[in-house]
């Protein structure tokens, strides 16, 4: 059984409403334990709507995301869930800061898993050490950062989760090699 089974997916925004426009037709693919997968398409091609549908962000509006063999909207109660196992950093993940502090910040995920105080702060060093971040920035504002900074910033935020499954929608844009 793969990890994630992607079949026949499909998106519409604002269906039934004279803007309605097919962001997503008819996608399946697998994915492995292990594989290590990119998604190339043109600008406006579909791949922000079809990553953000595979942590239950958006709905579906037609297909199914299949996570261990079970479907993610089997129930739409628990979708918060998913979105612990499927970590996702969006394009423009610095828009996303906005605690007081930059290990607030990092700390955010783990706070909402339930994890005690000393296995969030352990997991906040490593990601800010997986993701090149200066421990000396922990204690700054957010907003204090170097757009690069702030950018590895929300990108340790996602690793500190250590999500089964990691999605980057263009995470390097603006970022050093
Ligand atoms: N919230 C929205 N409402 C209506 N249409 C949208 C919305 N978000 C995206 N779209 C449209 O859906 C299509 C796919 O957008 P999407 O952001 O998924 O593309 P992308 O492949 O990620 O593009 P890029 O490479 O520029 O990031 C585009 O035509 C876009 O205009
Ligand atoms: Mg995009």
């Amino acid at each position: 059984m793969s990890l994630l089974s992607v079949k026949d997916l499909s998106y519409v925004y604002s269906q039934g409403t004279p803007f309605e426009h097919k962001a997503v037709d008819n996608v399946s693919f697998e994915v492995e334990r292990g594989d290590f997968i990119g998604i190339i398409g043109h600008t406006g091609s579909g791949k922000s709507t079809l990553v953000q549908m595979l942590n239950g962000l958006l709905k579906p509006s037609d297909g199914a995301i299949m996570l261990d063999g079970v479907n993610i909207w089997d129930k739409p109660k628990e979708i918060r869930r998913i979105r612990f196992k499927v970590g996702l950093v969006f394009q423009y993940p610095e828009y996303q800061l906005f605690e007081e502090t930059v290990e607030k910040d990092i700390a955010f995920g783990p706070g909402n898993m339930g994890l005690n105080e000393d296995e969030i702060k352990q997991r906040v060093l490593s990601a800010a050490k997986f993701v090149d971040l200066k421990e000396e920035l922990l204690p700054k504002s957010p907003f204090d950062l170097s757009g690069g900074e702030k950018r590895r910033a929300a990108i340790a935020g996602v690793i500190a989760m250590d999500p089964d499954i990691l999605i980057l929608d263009e995470p390097c844009a603006g970022l050093d090699p």
